[in-house]
């Protein structure tokens, strides 16, 4: 899960790195409000869980409460990526010196952490690495040993912060990876780590990325960070029936057992698209291995629900499941969802018990679902009929 920069800004804060007042505002009201709260110079700031919120105009520096207002007036409602802005942080106004970057990610190719840092901070991370590399340094932390004082010295040695400076950012990285291990993130980024004018050096915005697979168990707490607004209804709804599904921009509905079998499903069912009308796959639903007629009920639910989808193509491979209890889940999950399942099911069984499964399906003779043989056949099956 990603933060927004308000919700990063409190973790950093309750570990100790330093940052400034910011509050959070939803109207040009309230940020006029905050304004007049914080005092001074402040930065409206777009809250949006994509970057380059500056050059799209959703950062901005307002001198008093009044232009707060037109600031917040400005950048609510703007589109910034395709992600519309319904909330701004009033930040107090800094008075930047010198611009950084600093961040420490999981580098999964390499089973270990990186940390990335640059004393040229200000532009854009991913040009900087383009344009100049030598001025981005790439420093392995070693997970077990982490950033220590020693290993944050070494990243600011090799980021080229001149002595002095080098001392006072590299307490502050080691405070950005308490947060990065005590929070259980794979992303902590700060550009731009800021040198004020007084010699301060401050968390001037932050990106945060928790791992999820650590959130139910290890941070139930985790949970009030979810943004239920902006998240897809049916991706909210299949997580509360315990699915594995991410919605897509496609007509074809998509249930499979196994994440492989999955991923090839929809590689599939894009192909067969091409030959009707360009159809393209719904949605990525894996039920796992307990396809019970409630995973399958449930899993239709969730499919059937969204508008775009035509028809959904069934692929599944009998193996601790057999095919047996998948054909009853479905013929069952049909009688459960009644006249809620309104569209055209594609049926692909193979594995554990095949011929006994099949033979379920053809004896429920139900008017919307069809059997294919192979997974190609079903492919172009369900592709033909979204295309209908
Ligand atoms: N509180 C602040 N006081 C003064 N200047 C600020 C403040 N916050 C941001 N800025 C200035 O605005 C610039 C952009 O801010 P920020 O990094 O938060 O947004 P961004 O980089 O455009 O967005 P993103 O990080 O999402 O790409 C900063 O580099 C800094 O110069
Ligand atoms: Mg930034």
């Amino acid at each position: 899960m990603d933060l927004y920069e308000y919700q990063a800004r409190d973790l950093f804060e309750k570990y100790g790195v330093p940052v400034l007042a910011g509050i959070v505002a939803d109207t040009p009201e309230e940020v006029k409000a905050a304004a007049e709260k914080l005092g001074g110079v402040v930065v409206v700031k777009a809250q949006v869980k994509t970057g380059g919120r500056g050059k799209a105009g959703g950062v901005k520096v307002a001198k008093n409460p009044d232009e707060a207002y037109e600031a917040a007036k400005a950048i609510l409602g703007l589109d910034i990526k395709g992600h519309v802005v319904k909330r701004v942080m009033v930040a107090a106004g800094a008075r930047i010196a010198r611009e950084f970057y600093f961040s420490v990610l999981l580098d999964r190719a390499n089973r270990s952490y990186l940390s990335l840092a640059s004393v040229e901070g200000g532009m854009e991370i991913e040009q900087l690495a383009v344009e100049k590399p030598e001025a981005l340094a790439r420093v392995e932390v070693n997970p077990i040993e982490g950033i220590t004082l020693d290993k944050a010295l070494e990243i600011a040695r090799a980021a080229n912060f001149e002595p002095g400076l080098a001392e006072k950012v590299a307490d502050v990285f080691v405070k950005l990876f308490e947060v990065y291990k005590g929070e259980d993130a794979t992303l902590v980024e700060v550009n731009p780590l800021v040198q004020t004018e007084d010699g301060d050096i401050i968390a001037l915005d932050g990106k945060v990325t928790l791992d999820d697979n650590a959130s139910e168990v290890r941070h139930p707490e985790h949970e009030e960070l979810a943004d239920k607004a902006t998240e897809n209804p049916l991706e909210a709804k299949a997580k509360e029936s315990g699915l594995n599904y991410v919605k897509l921009d496609g007509q074809v509905g998509i249930i499979g057992n196994g994440a492989g079998l999955v991923m090839s499903t929809l590689d599939v069912v894009a192909y067969a698209g091409e030959n009707h009308g360009g159809v393209k796959p719904a949605n990525f639903l894996d039920i796992g291995g307990g396809a019970n007629a409630q995973v399958m009920a449930s899993g239709l639910d969730v499919i059937l629900g969204d508008e775009q989808v035509k028809s959904v193509f069934v692929n599944v491979f009998g193996g601790i499941t057999s095919c047996v209890a998948v054909a009853e889940g479905i013929v069952k999950a049909l009688e459960i969802l009644g006249d809620a399942a309104t569209k055209p099911l594609v049926v692909r069984l193979d594995g554990n018990q095949v011929e006994e499964g099949r033979a379920i399906l053809t004896a429920a003779n139900h008017p919307l679902v069809t059997l294919a043989a192979t997974m190609d056949e079903g492919a172009d099956k369900a592709a033909e009929l979204a295309n209908a």
